[in-house]
């Protein structure tokens, strides 16, 4: 085991990426970032542009219970949009130019037919170019609610945030060549930030047949050497042998069905055979 930490060290290292990269996977380094952000914020003063008496979505939430089922399960599922804000948001994904990560093309939703462009280029996913546009994502960034949520997770008040508007397309595409793509489809865990916690709503029904999230509970407090050393990516029957199959679960729901998660639990997205599916997820970090 010492031998496979001394030559998983160098590659890492070598491996180019940003500190970040390297350190966020550690929990006792995500966990001195979060202290030190706390008292720069405190000593630096920082506006935090919200007004915790805005209007919630999310007025039936327990905060507390929220923290808890984060910290042991590294989710909590339970948020629910209304009915208009996930129209809005259905309204501006179709209207709006969209890419797919790693690739050039920016089409529009309507260009893609049977998980294809016009011109044949293969398109598993499409990503909305200026998702910040939509007053409905806004609104759900500044959530009142949700951001004490995000604070009290993170310890201090996001100083990144990132909003993902994605419709993934029903295609045959093998598993490599779909992460090769960011679509996320192999049990995996983020990194790359230092610290993060992610806000997902589904945007349309969502079940195993049209890219339900899979995840693996608690999988954020506890890795062992080749999950920490090696890739992010581990193959499920090795994560399923180590966590045990109850740990395993599946987040099915209904259109504005919304769940925060620790990026840093192993979780996929099943790839969608039967529905296309539209999800946001706003990454705080
Ligand atoms: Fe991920």
């Amino acid at each position: 085991m010492v031998s496979s930490i001394i030559t998983a060290i160098p590659n890492v290292i070598s491996s180019k990426k940003s500190i970040a990269h390297i350190l966020g996977r550690f929990k006792i380094n995500r966990w001195l970032y979060s202290i030190y952000s706390k008292y720069q914020q405190s000593f630096l003063g920082y506006s935090k542009n919200i007004n915790y008496e805005n209007k919630t979505f999310f007025k039936d939430i327990h905060i507390d219970f929220a923290l808890k089922s984060l910290k042991k399960e590294a989710v909590f599922i339970g948020l629910k949009l209304p009915k208009e804000i996930v129209t809005e948001i259905q309204g501006f994904s179709k209207n709006t130019l969209l890419a797919q990560e790693n690739a050039k093309a920016h089409f529009y939703y309507s260009d893609v037919k049977n998980g294809y462009l016009p011109d044949g280029r293969v398109i598993v996913q499409g990503i909305a170019i200026e998702p910040l546009k939509c007053d409905a994502i806004q609104q759900i960034i500044n959530d009142p609610v949700l951001r004490v949520i995000i604070e009290k997770y993170l310890g201090y008040s996001p100083k990144k945030i990132r909003a993902l508007l994605r419709w993934s397309f029903v295609l045959e595409l093998p598993d490599e060549a779909r992460m090769k793509l960011s679509q996320g489809n192999l049990y995996h865990y983020d990194i790359g930030e230092f610290n993060s916690v992610y806000a997902n709503f589904y945007l349309s029904d969502t079940d195993r047949y049209s890219g339900a999230h899979t995840m693996i509970k608690g999988s954020h407090n506890c890795k062992n050497f080749r999950m920490l050393f090696n890739s992010a990516i581990q193959p499920k029957d090795y994560l399923i042998k180590y966590y045990g199959q109850h740990n395993e679960i599946l987040i099915e729901g209904e259109e504005g069905l919304g769940f925060i998660q620790d990026p840093y639990c192993y979780h996929r997205a099943i790839p969608p055979i039967k529905e296309e599916r539209l999800l946001l997820q706003i990454q705080f970090s």
